[in-house]
């Protein structure tokens, strides 16, 4: 049997008494609604993706230079805040190359790592690398794949926010060398920054390049903020200084105008604590340790004077007996 609805569909529109306008077709009235259905689709404004919220401090440890002292900062920055109690995750962004681990002493331990995360190929929790000395310090290992696009500004917004939202307080990004893709998503989501630099023309020239970066090409920069930018100097050697062969602190602290975070003193313990997987922050007796430790306090708003930032005068006994 026929429902009436269904005659109203299939039957022309029959015109209502008087009317003399010609009836409409079913069929024309259905392509009227198609029509009118994908203009809504056309013109109808994109979704906008809400931004997620990262509650936890990044810091990224960058600088325009490769080889000056990065991950070796990282490593060192990583464990100091960790002793101070807060939960640290201390990311590798240095995709290809995998470093960070090495210093950290975890290189054997790693099973998954950061794009594995992003790609979805593990969870969280599974590639972060509980450290051994301190139950609230992980790290996130880099890749050794050779796909420089493998890390997303999505799928890095995703892991610094899942972070925030387990309760680590302290995120630090450890940026390879360079302005290339790598060293750019270390940077986007910073609200801090250390530029690490070397005491030469070269590196803080191309640190200038890096601040320049840090105030326009970040999520910060994008809405108006300020990225919170300290200057760490390291290897620095107060005898060269003396004898005219490096910048002096003042030097650099006034071409690139920024508060100093940590002045870190040239150390041979620094490349024997990377062989054997022990920040160099955690070897009390070493000055760069010391220095270290001093820049953690830092940037935890605690007040420390400069050491190891001239050179050490010899005591009368010493001069005399040549110690
Ligand atoms: N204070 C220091 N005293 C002596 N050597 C140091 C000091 N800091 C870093 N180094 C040495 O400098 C070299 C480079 O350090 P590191 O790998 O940390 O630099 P990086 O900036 O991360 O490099 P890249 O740009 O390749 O990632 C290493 O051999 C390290 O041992
Ligand atoms: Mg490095």
């Amino acid at each position: 049997m026929t429902t009436q609805t269904e005659t109203t569909i299939m039957d022309p529109i029959t015109p209502a008494s008087g009317n003399t306008e010609t009836p409409i077709d079913a069929t024309v009235v259905e392509a009227v609604a198609k029509v009118t259905a994908e203009v809504a689709v056309a013109t109808a404004p994109a979704p906008v993706k809400t931004e997620r919220k990262i509650k936890a401090e990044v810091l990224v440890v960058t600088s325009g230079k490769g080889g000056v002292g990065k991950t070796t900062t990282s490593a060192s920055i990583a464990c100091g805040l960790a002793r101070q109690g807060k939960k640290v995750c201390v990311i590798d962004f240095d995709v290809g190359l995998r470093n960070l681990d090495l210093i950290m002493g975890c290189e054997r331990r790693v099973v998954y790592d950061f794009v594995n995360v992003i790609h979805g190929e593990c969870t969280l929790r599974q590639a972060l690398i509980k450290d051994k000395r301190f139950d609230n310090l992980y790290v996130l290992a880099a890749s050794q794949t050779r796909d420089k696009d493998a890390l997303t500004k999505d799928g890095v917004e995703k892991v610094l926010a899942d972070l925030s939202d387990d309760g680590f307080q302290f995120i630090v990004c450890d940026s390879p060398a360079g302005i290339e893709k790598g060293a750019f998503l270390a940077m986007y989501f910073a609200d801090r920054a250390i530029v690490v630099v070397n005491p030469e023309v070269s590196s803080v020239r191309d640190s200038d390049r890096i601040l320049g970066l840090l105030s326009s090409k970040t999520r910060r920069a994008e809405k108006g903020q300020k990225v919170r930018e300290h200057l760490l100097l390291t290897r620095y050697s107060p005898a060269r200084v003396e004898k005219g062969d490096m910048l002096s602190i003042k030097d650099v602290q006034e071409i690139l105008g920024l508060e100093v975070v940590g002045v870190i003193p040239e150390s041979p313990e620094v490349l024997q604590s990377s062989n054997s997987g022990e920040p160099v922050i955690l070897s009390a007796e070493s000055n760069a340790g010391q220095a270290y430790d001093d820049a953690v306090a830092r940037l935890l708003g605690q007040k420390r004077e400069l050491r190891f930032t001239s050179v050490e005068k010899k005591g009368f006994f010493a001069k005399l007996f040549g110690g």
